[in-house]
């Protein structure tokens, strides 16, 4: 089977936790009975574990950054400055509320949007900014807030890779107006496919809550907006919980695993390792990037992808295809002319990610460390 970037851990609860959902025949979105209510235990714990008062639960992290800008009332007419180096879905969700993603190039050292180009990005329609805490290391979110209250912008962070990172003790995903989560099956804890939106706002959050259940009204079938279906079963809800139980333990786990690749690599010529914060800022390393140079370790980044696979059943993963490259991007008209990346560009072309997936051994790790550091030439 070789080595896999991820393989989930299944969490001690979950069975006996989905089990009970079964039993008590509640397995929709919708529970009465509290002692299994677990939208409603996920929704309260991780929202306290991140430091902020409401938690919605979605079907994805997808359908909860789409519920956030939805829930801000973002839509035709206005833009978000979102970085480009990201997952589509963090400009998909600008665009299918009918807005316009403005792109903004990253940070060299910590592979996050470049919050010194925010301002140049911001025109008349600007609404707000989108900071993806990217790999799992925490956006310059200091400087983004003073922007967003100098140009009365509102920020939703993307921390679908973050969960337990720290900024300034500050957890990510609660500093902004609206953090969105992902509990897909390769994120820090997971039930398969979810996410969840938290907030301070009761507002935001009530809103939120209503667009993702089809925006009923009173009485129930009188709509006055167009919501989404982005209700979180109760099933998924039992998994997720007991994953929650154990995220502790899992971002540990993410931890221990970067300072084993660190000092496995670091002084391998030719890497450049993920960014490591200091004491005011911690990643949580979601997945453990590296950058390849290919002048001085003697081969490119999809040559070395490839050998990893074929010689030792390695498995990695690329870096992501910037947005102002995405095809569909340019076709649609949402990428600027003349607009240039190179940060990004970089990134991409020298960037992938090693296996990092919680259930890894100490061996397995030695094991890709000496698979990389053959095939240097
Ligand atoms: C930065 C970022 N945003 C959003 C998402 C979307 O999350 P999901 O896959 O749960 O829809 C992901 C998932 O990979 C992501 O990495």
């Amino acid at each position: 089977m070789g080595i896999p970037v991820n393989i989930p851990p299944i969490p001690k609860n979950a069975i006996a936790y989905v089990t009970q959902t079964i039993e008590k025949n509640w397995i929709s979105s919708l529970c009465l009975d509290e002692s299994v209510n677990y939208i409603d235990k996920l929704e309260k714990g991780f929202s306290e574990f991140v430091g902020s008062k409401f938690g919605v639960t979605a079907t994805s992290g997808t359908a909860a950054l789409d519920l956030a800008v939805a829930a801000l009332s973002i839509g035709p007419g206005d833009e978000v400055i979102v970085p480009t180096f990201t997952m589509i879905a963090t400009a998909a969700c600008v665009i299918r509320n009918g807005a316009q993603p403005v792109f903004v190039d990253s940070d060299p050292d910590t592979w996050c949007i470049d919050a010194k180009r925010i301002e140049a990005a911001i025109t008349e329609k600007t609404k707000a900014i989108i900071p993806v805490h990217i790999y799992g290391y925490p956006a310059d979110m200091d400087t983004i807030l003073r922007i967003a209250e100098r140009y009365n912008l509102l920020v939703i962070e993307d921390a679908a890779e973050a969960i337990g990172t720290l900024y300034k003790g500050k957890m990510a995903g609660g500093i902004g107006h609206i953090g969105c989560f992902s509990f897909y099956a390769n994120k820090t804890m997971t039930c398969g496919e979810g996410g969840m939106l938290v907030t301070n706002d009761s507002q935001i959050a009530r809103r939120a809550a209503m667009l993702k259940d089809q925006a009923f009204g009173h009485p129930r079938f009188i709509h006055e907006e167009i919501g989404f279906n982005y209700r979180m079963s109760n099933l998924t809800a039992a998994y997720a919980f007991a994953s929650f139980e154990e995220v502790n333990g899992y971002i540990q786990r993410k931890l221990d695993i970067a300072g084993l690749y660190h000092s496995l690599l670091s002084n391998v010529e030719g890497l450049v390792l993920p960014p490591s914060g200091d004491t005011n800022i911690k990643s949580t390393y979601w997945m453990y990037g590296i950058l390849l140079n290919k002048a001085i370790f003697g081969r490119a980044k999809q040559e070395v992808r490839d050998l990893l696979q074929k010689e030792f059943k390695v498995d990695t993963r690329d870096f992501f295809f910037p947005m102002h490259r995405q095809p569909v991007m340019i076709t649609k008209g949402f990428v600027d002319h003349g607009f240039s990346a190179p940060v990004a560009d970089h990134l991409w072309e020298s960037g992938f990610y090693l296996p990092s997936g919680v259930t890894l051994s100490h061996q397995q790790i030695e094991f890709v460390c000496n698979a990389l550091k053959s095939l240097k030439r």
